[in-house]
């Protein structure tokens, strides 16, 4: 069921149009990822939501209750929507226990012990809880910013890149910490990130900004199967993105001949195949599949990265993972076969 419904959103500011036409929908409970380029859209998107700033046109509907409809908005504070911003947005002149506890009524029992535990959960020790911000690092800064969205527990929360600053062991750990305490608040969470892997392992829904506008928005292993252009396969994931001539579901291409998910396409379209799809085999197997050559290896333990350049195509060098043990040597001429369906590019 829809609980968030996002209808035909647009914000200028000035001359820049930030936010184009932009409807989402999100499922209650739910986590949905937003990616996209730096300047795409997706900060303006969140703050539109939260209250922060006024559309010029669009509707957002939450649980019911119309937030904003053309130019009419309700403010921020009767949203209870939890934001934890981008900079992580902090009052300098409150410690990190009254930073968090902001929103709590002061005469709250337990107040004391709440703030205990948010902070718990995001991992801040003791020793942190009377220093101010500036005396805090950029993670813990992040988290403390967490927490204090946390604090009461909103229906919707809105997580502008909260992990940014956080090295990959903690940003693993507080990844799967936030989306334990969302769940069992019943929260709805709309994530903000850079990280693909994170956006295709937190969220039930991604959705891909460009240029302020949505190019495509569904569950993650749909989107990274069967991108809607080269800008979102690219994004998601390494793409290789070929040239082909279709015809009754296979595509000649410089992979040689390879099925398509599209039987119904004919004529010259671009596909695009993951590089976890390509195998390598000796040069003198069965002549299935591209002639390559290797021109270069990576060692990073169990799996290595072989480099391969295609013999007669004009294809940028690409690279694909292969055990270690079983890894053929720089300057090999190899053959490089597809397993799977390599996917239709629209248009
Ligand atoms: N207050 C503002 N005044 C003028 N222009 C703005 C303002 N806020 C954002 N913009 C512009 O709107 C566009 C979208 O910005 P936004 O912050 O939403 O991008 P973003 O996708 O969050 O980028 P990033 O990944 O760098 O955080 C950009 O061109 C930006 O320069
Ligand atoms: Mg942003």
């Amino acid at each position: 069921m829809t609980f968030l419904d996002i209808e035909g959103l647009s914000k200028s500011y000035g001359m820049v149009g930030a936010l184009s036409d932009v409807s989402l929908r999100v499922a209650r409970g739910s986590r949905t990822a937003i990616v996209g380029p730096s300047g795409s859209g997706k900060t303006t998107l969140l703050r539109l939501v939260a209250g922060f700033e006024a559309q010029d046109s669009g509707r957002i509907v939450l649980d019911g209750t119309v937030l904003a409809a053309g130019r009419d908005a309700m403010p921020a504070h009767l949203r209870n929507i939890g934001f934890v911003p981008q900079d992580g947005a902090l009052f300098p002149h409150l410690d990190v226990a009254e930073n968090v506890g902001f929103g709590l009524p002061r005469e709250m029992t337990g107040r004391a012990a709440r703030i205990d535990a948010l902070l718990d959960l995001v991992e801040l020790g003791p020793a942190l809880r009377a220093r101010r911000p500036h005396e805090l690092s950029g993670g813990q800064q992040q988290r403390v910013a967490l927490a204090r969205a946390l604090a009461r527990e909103p229906r919707l929360m809105l997580l502008d890149e909260p992990f940014s600053a956080l090295d990959t062991g903690l940003r693993a750990a507080m990844r799967k910490a936030v989306a334990g305490v969302l769940a069992k608040v019943g929260a709805t969470a709309i994530l903000v990130t850079h990280d693909q892997t994170e956006a295709l392992s937190f969220a039930d829904q991604v959705a891909v900004m460009r240029g302020g506008r949505l190019v495509q928005a569904g569950a993650p292993d749909e989107l990274y199967r069967r991108p809607a252009d080269r800008g979102v396969a690219t994004f998601l994931g390494d793409a290789i993105v070929l040239d082909a001539e279709l015809e009754a579901g296979i595509a000649r291409c410089a992979l040689g001949r390879v099925p398509v998910d599209d039987a119904a396409r004919s004529g010259k379209a671009a596909i695009v195949v993951r590089p976890e799809q390509l195998r390598i085999a000796p040069a003198g197997a069965d002549g299935s599949g591209a002639a390559a050559r290797v021109v270069g290896v990576e060692f990073s333990g169990p799996a290595s990265t072989v480099w391969l350049a295609l013999s007669d195509a004009a294809l940028p060098e690409f690279a694909v993972s292969c055990a270690s043990s079983e890894c053929p040597k720089a300057g090999r001429d190899v053959r490089v076969r597809m397993e799977g369906m390599a996917h239709v590019l629209r248009g």
